[in-house]
């Protein structure tokens, strides 16, 4: 396929990050991007906001473009992927965030070989602070994954990983921010309950969380060790430790993403 065209359908609020991210943050010309959602107002209102094409019908840009990025619920997946079918043409790349949508299936809802990229990305896209991970079917190149990589850019961070840990990834990544946020939330609680206002408290919990994160994405070290530089002997922090440890925290979370997990993998399709 000669163009470089981008066909996103859903509209929603995966799909609208997606769109905001690659023309807003990314460059792309909006004179290249197609939205296409069922509701028609949603469609409407983010194709003009990110000045893209508002696309009447599937057959309208399916079969002009070379990536189709498909945002629908899992549930309203196969029923669209048997309405592109008849418009799939050579070298396009199909790329869905469906959550358990396995790339076989989409292969056996278009064609077999068809070039198919899924995508695990978590809520803090909608800011460009994401991660996506990634998974390719057998028929995209390198070179392709590179190029669907690069879209993602302005979303935030993507990686690579072999489909089989596609579930993981789901609760680990895809959730991972409701676990974070469930902290947040507790500690401002936590701040109340010692006495300070919930504003200030709420301020000083995120700012934690933001600073904490930094210092960890700009460091080499281990976060065990940042942690030990902050307890030091007989001191608050060790007494907050043993509070932990004792109550099952690290536990509790592994649970967590492994109930996640297994709940992904029994939400699978294909
Ligand atoms: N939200 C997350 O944190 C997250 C994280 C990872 C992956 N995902 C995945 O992202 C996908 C989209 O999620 P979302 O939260 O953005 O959903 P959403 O807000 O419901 O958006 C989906 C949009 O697609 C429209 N739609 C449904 N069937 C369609 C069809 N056949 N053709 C065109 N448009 C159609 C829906 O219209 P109607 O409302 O009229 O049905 C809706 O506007 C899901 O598959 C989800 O698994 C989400």
């Amino acid at each position: 396929m000669e163009n470089n065209n981008i066909g996103l359908i859903g509209c929603g609020a995966m799909g609208s990050a997606l769109a905001r991210g690659m023309i807003s943050r990314g460059g792309i010309d909006p004179a290249s991007v197609y939205l296409y959602d069922l509701n028609e107002a949603r469609k409407k209102q983010l194709a003009s906001e990110v000045n893209a094409n508002s696309a009447e019908s599937l057959d309208e840009f399916i079969p002009h473009c070379r990536f189709i990025f498909l945002a629908v619920k899992p549930q309203d997946t196969e029923g669209l992927l048997y309405a592109i079918k008849p418009m799939v043409q050579d070298g396009q790349i199909y790329a869905s965030i469906a959550a358990g949508i396995t790339i076989n299936y989409i292969e056996s809802c278009l064609y077999s070989g068809t070039k198919v990229v899924r995508l695990m990305p978590n809520t803090p896209c909608l800011i460009g602070e994401g991660a996506i991970v990634i998974s390719t079917g057998d028929a995209v190149t390198e070179d392709e994954c590179r190029e669907v990589e690069k879209l993602l850019e302005p979303l935030g961070m993507t990686i690579r990983l072999p489909e089989n840990l596609m579930d993981a990834a789901t609760g680990l990544s895809g959730t991972g921010p409701a676990y974070v946020y469930l902290f947040i939330e507790t500690m401002i609680d936590a701040g109340v309950s010692v006495g300070i206002r919930r504003d200030v408290s709420s301020k000083l919990v995120i700012q934690n969380v933001i600073g904490a994160a930094k210092m960890l994405d700009s460091n080499v070290q281990h976060p065990a060790e940042l942690r030990n530089i902050v307890t030091s002997p007989a001191g608050t922090t060790s007494s907050a430790m043993l509070i932990l440890e004792e109550n099952g925290f690290r536990s509790c979370l592994i649970k967590a993403v492994r109930e996640a997990t297994k709940r992904s993998e029994e939400l699978r399709m294909g």
